[in-house]
């Protein structure tokens, strides 16, 4: 190896190390009514001052510090292509001065801030008061809590004033809580601000796919989330909508009714075809939207153009010509659940343990998601009719599945939803097309909107989140409910396993000596909470058993030891 390539892979390795470091996390679990400690607010705080505020007058406080240091724009030292070691070292000057000033806010108010800044990075005082008068808001806001008061008086049936439900470094107008959170207007999504954001989104994961894979995705699979789309008003649909090459088109009541064709001069690549199947949340906020997007895919199916350029027409002519499927059939692309119906349910037969063949989990996705919403050719509406030929049939063109991921709360192994839809897609695909799908994500709330590998996300949370003491010992402050939140972090990154084999072995050897060979750590789970602990060991038991983990004879035989100790501890408490 050379100097040169030594110096690139010590650096890339140093990227990643920060990546980890900075990733917000949770630590702890929200106490209903209770206020967020200094330490969290001090990390919301440094969020929500990292992007523009137009609304408030405020830009992000990395920009104003890099530029006060003479450093051109922030955005362009994380964007650079190569990371040196000098631009590292400017970005990470920045970021400690952000910490700093933020710290000082916390503890003495934004008069000391400003002059702090001022002195020791010329950041001039007009220039980043709006910053701290919005934040100096959101911090009085967070120190009054009214969710009990707004609890009890809704329970005497009292008037609740509404508010709007986002994520706070989204917007910061969700404060305070304890208010009656509202949605957004169907016919509003995607917001022209979602839409542009969601240019960059898609081509940066094209790139990635290009780059990977050598040519563009045939087609996609995409999962679209309703409280996601209020949260980014639309940026799902809109990266649905940039693949598919069109702009929504407002009417006279400025209602995103229909689309307009991006020629393919401006959009310079084929368009993609893309499957979407929407959770049932999404079905019942969103019917506009739904309608906006299979108008779309028919749009681009009418299309003069090139097979070579428009794959959504190709995909089609082909299955029409092969399958001897009728147009009605081929072009459907937004299924749901049947009305009323939520949910895969993959998560519950993999929680459950209830499966042997991996491709069951496929099967029951799509018999779960294998309804059709939109309109026919002739403008009827067709609102959840069973379609699950027409579905396989799309889902064989798939080479790679994607879900926007919009909040720092909630990551992949948090809840298990991720990994019923993602993971559930990507194993019928797999299942369908003959091929294992690329499977990415977006980190849309990051500034530069990186787009990840769902290999690279895993280990990302597993490091930010399961296997860091930060993490797992602010659970462990909540007890009982604290064990379980880490069981479940195992138990989703089985999940993942179970879906798309995408979990490293290294990560359950790690969970298994961080939680279970540690014996003190061992004692503390059990006598917090002996069920928990032994479905954490079970599931780790199971995971070897199912060939997802290589773990070492004598670490298993001990696993096995401490299961059958833990469930004579439960047995005889019980
Ligand atoms: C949704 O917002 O659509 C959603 C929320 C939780 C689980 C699945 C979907
Ligand atoms: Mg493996």
């Amino acid at each position: 190896m050379t100097t040169e390539e030594r110096d690139r892979r010590v650096l890339a390795l140093y990227e990643q190390v920060l990546e980890i470091e900075e990733r917000l996390i949770p630590t702890g679990l929200h106490v209903f009514g209770r206020v967020p400690e200094d330490v969290a607010q001090l990390d919301m705080l440094r969020m929500v001052a990292s992007f523009d505020r137009p609304e408030a007058g405020a830009r992000a406080l990395p920009e104003l510090v890099a530029e006060g240091l003479g450093l051109g724009s922030y955005a362009a030292l994380l964007e650079a292509s190569e990371q040196t070691s000098a631009l590292l070292a400017k970005r990470e000057r920045v970021d400690e001065i952000v910490r700093a000033s933020l710290e000082l806010f916390v503890r003495a108010g934004t008069e000391p801030a400003l002059t702090w800044l001022e002195e020791t990075a010329r950041v001039k005082r007009e220039d980043a008061q709006p910053l701290f008068s919005l934040l100096m808001r959101i911090r009085e806001q967070l120190s009054t809590n009214q969710e009990l008061d707004g609890l009890a008086r809704a329970l005497r049936g009292e008037y609740i004033e509404p508010g709007p439900g986002a994520d706070i470094v989204q917007n910061p107008l969700i404060l305070p809580t304890g208010r009656n959170t509202h949605a957004v207007n169907p016919y509003t999504v995607p917001s022209e601000i979602a839409y542009a954001r969601a240019e960059r989104t898609v081509s940066r994961l094209l790139e990635r796919h290009t780059s990977e894979q050598g040519r563009y995705p045939r087609a996609m699979a995409l999962v679209l989330w309703g409280l996601d789309n209020i949260k980014t008003q639309g940026e799902g649909v809109a990266q649905a909508l940039w693949l598919l090459g069109v702009k929504p088109l407002r009417d006279a009541m400025n209602r995103a009714t229909g689309v307009e064709i991006i020629p393919l001069e401006r959009l310079g690549r084929p368009r993609i075809d893309v499957v979407m199947t929407v959770s049932g949340i999404f079905r019942d906020l969103f019917g506009a939207t739904m309608n906006l997007l299979d108008k779309a895919v028919r749009a681009v199916a009418m299309l003069d153009e090139p097979p070579e350029m428009n794959y959504v027409r190709r995909n089609i002519d082909e299955q029409i010509k092969n399958d001897g499927c009728e147009f009605d059939e081929a072009i459907l692309r937004v299924f749901s659940n049947a009305p009323g119906n939520y949910g895969t349910n993959v998560n519950f037969m993999v929680m459950d343990s209830q499966w042997e063949n991996d491709s069951v989990l496929g099967d029951l996705f799509v018999t779960r998601k294998c309804f059709a919403y939109g309109r026919d050719g002739e403008g009827r509406a067709v609102e959840g009719h069973e379609a699950r030929r027409a579905m396989e049939r799309a889902l064989t063109r798939v080479e790679a599945t994607y879900q926007n991921i919009d909040t720092f709360e909630i990551g992949i192994t948090d809840v298990d939803h991720y990994f019923e839809y993602l993971g559930g897609v990507t194993k019928a695909v797999e299942g369908r097309a003959n091929c294992k799908p690329a499977v990415y994500l977006s980190d849309s709330l990051s500034n530069d909107q990186k787009i990840r590998s769902l290999e690279e996300t895993v280990r990302l949370e597993t490091r930010a989140k399961t296997l860091n003491p930060k993490w797992y010992e602010g659970m462990l402050k909540h007890g009982f409910r604290g064990v379980a939140e880490i069981e479940s972090h195992v138990s989703n990154t089985f999940g993942w396993s179970a879906t798309t084999d995408a979990v490293d072995d290294w990560v359950y050897t790690e969970v298994a000596r961080t939680f279970i060979l540690d014996e003190e750590m061992l004692a503390r789970l059990s006598r917090l909470n002996p069920h928990s602990a032994r479905s954490l060991v079970g599931r780790l038991l199971e995971a070897q058993g199912r060939g997802y983990w290589k773990a070492d004879a004598k670490m298993l035989e001990r696993l096995r030891e401490v299961f059958n100790g833990l469930e004579d501890l439960i047995e005889g408490v019980a």
